[in-house]
């Protein structure tokens, strides 16, 4: 049996929901405190699975964790106990493949399970490998297991075939430490690599270019424990303008910085969506049966999400008239649209481009969480279709939102946890 929602459709949202941490953003800076020893506290950390796991991974690594309170954790290096990061943990979450970076960076040799796949494409991790041996390490695969040598890492010049974000990160970690200058050239600019680099920064490291493709890092001896806040989670935020839009109800968004979504904020205001903010809240003004009908294609930041895909697919539509959704970055993410399709809508993918015909009306029913992101999109269809719709495997949600019913249910959703047959 697994957890799944029963929500019931068309209940009026009302009041302030609060955006939590960024998940994206608190897995590579729990990460970072394995960079150095001391006891670190971080601040504004999501109540998820996903992190969860990452703590496992720690206290296997050597690392004391505990929870000071609901979004609080401590966490004490006293250094590594082990020197391996098995496929028990990794294959649960794949941004663990990020403690191969402050790995190498304190240990002569590592050795790291390799990820896997996963729904949205196979996600491969040539580029963190690739930045690893130009700084230096010796890399073999060996079953399913990634050995690195890297008792002689020195800074290097890195150039990024892809902005991948894990690569950016991963790779980050590993140089703070390495003598010299290290320049990473196509890096990602997301903002959770901003605020990782922050991190970094507060720990001592010296890290500019912070946001641009050009990420310049002066390699220091000795980095240092800090307490921190992790930034909010701008595709949680994301999520809930989505829902404010499809639900026409009066939703107030609470810590929710739209310019961290790149151009999804334009993107919206070219459909005829006004946003108002008033201190840290966030009201969105918009007709759905007057907005307009988008074109969009999914980029590394500050394109158009990719983790904003499903959602905005979602409100496209409901939207009057032909959209269009192109997605770039995985190439196997439109696992959602047949779930769409049972409840109601017209989508059609053709050539990695979903056409969508949008205005329709949506039934309930029963469909499947395929992946984090699908999952979210799938509740927020609930929310707007008619009657009843039961969501398998929402433990692809757990991941990644922080008490996601709980939330919409205090601002007038009906959501209701149920067990069910996978
Ligand atoms: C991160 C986010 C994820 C988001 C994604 C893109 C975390 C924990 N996850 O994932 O939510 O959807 O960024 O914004 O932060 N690639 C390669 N070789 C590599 C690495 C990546 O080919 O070595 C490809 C991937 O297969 C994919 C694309 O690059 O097609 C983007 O991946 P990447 O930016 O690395 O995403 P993640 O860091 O895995």
């Amino acid at each position: 049996m697994v957890d799944g929602f029963k929500v019931k459709g068309k209940t009026p949202l009302n009041g302030t929901i609060k955006v939590s941490g960024a998940k994206n953003a608190a897995l590579p800076i729990i990460i970072a405190t394995l960079v150095a020893k001391g006891e670190y506290i971080l601040r504004n950390v999501p109540n998820l699975r996903d992190i969860r796991v990452l703590m496992k991974l720690l206290e296997d690594l050597g690392m004391e964790t505990e929870k000071l309170d609901e979004t609080t954790y401590r966490i004490v290096n006293n250094g590594f106990k082990r020197n391996e990061a098995s496929y028990e943990i990794v294959k649960q979450m794949r941004a663990s493949f990020l403690v191969m970076g402050p790995m190498i960076a304190n240990l002569d040799e590592a050795v790291v399970s390799l990820p896997g796949g996963c729904a949205i494409g196979s996600r491969p991790v040539d580029l963190h490998l690739k930045g690893f041996e130009l700084l230096g390490a010796e890399i073999t695969r060996v079953h399913g297991y990634i050995h690195a040598k890297a008792d002689k890492l020195k800074g290097a010049e890195i150039p990024l075939g892809f902005p991948s974000v894990g690569a950016t990160q991963n790779i980050m970690m590993a140089a703070v430490k390495a003598p010299g200058k290290t320049v990473i050239s196509n890096a990602a600019r997301e903002p959770e690599i901003v605020d990782l680099g922050n991190f970094l920064n507060k720990m001592g490291a010296k890290i500019t270019g912070l946001g641009t493709p050009n990420i310049e890092i002066e390699g220091v001896e000795e980095l240092h424990a800090v307490e921190y806040s992790i930034m909010p989670d701008r595709i949680e935020a994301g999520t809930y303008v989505i829902a404010s839009l499809i639900t026409e109800g009066e939703l107030k968004i609470e810590n929710a910085n739209l310019d961290d979504l790149g151009v999804f904020k334009t993107e919206l205001e070219a459909m005829g969506v006004k946003f108002e903010k008033e201190g840290n809240i966030l009201t969105v003004i918009g007709d759905l049966k007057k907005l307009k009908p988008a074109k969009i294609k999914t980029l590394p930041h500050p394109g158009f999400p990719t983790d904003m895909q499903p959602q905005m697919m979602l409100l496209q539509a409901l939207v009057n008239g032909g959209s269009s959704m192109e997605e770039t970055v995985f190439e196997n993410r439109f696992m959602h649209v047949p779930e769409f399709n049972r409840m109601g809508t017209d989508i059609i993918i053709k050539h990695g481009i979903a056409m969508i015909n949008g205005g329709l009306s949506l039934t309930g029913a029963e469909v499947m969480a395929s992946d984090l992101r699908a999952g979210a999109a799938l509740v927020l269809a609930g929310l707007v279709a008619d009657g009843e719709t039961i969501i398998n495997r929402v433990y692809h949600i757990d991941r990644g939102y922080d008490k996601l019913e709980q939330k919409l249910n205090a601002v007038g959703a009906d959501i209701q946890r149920i067990k069910l047959d996978i």
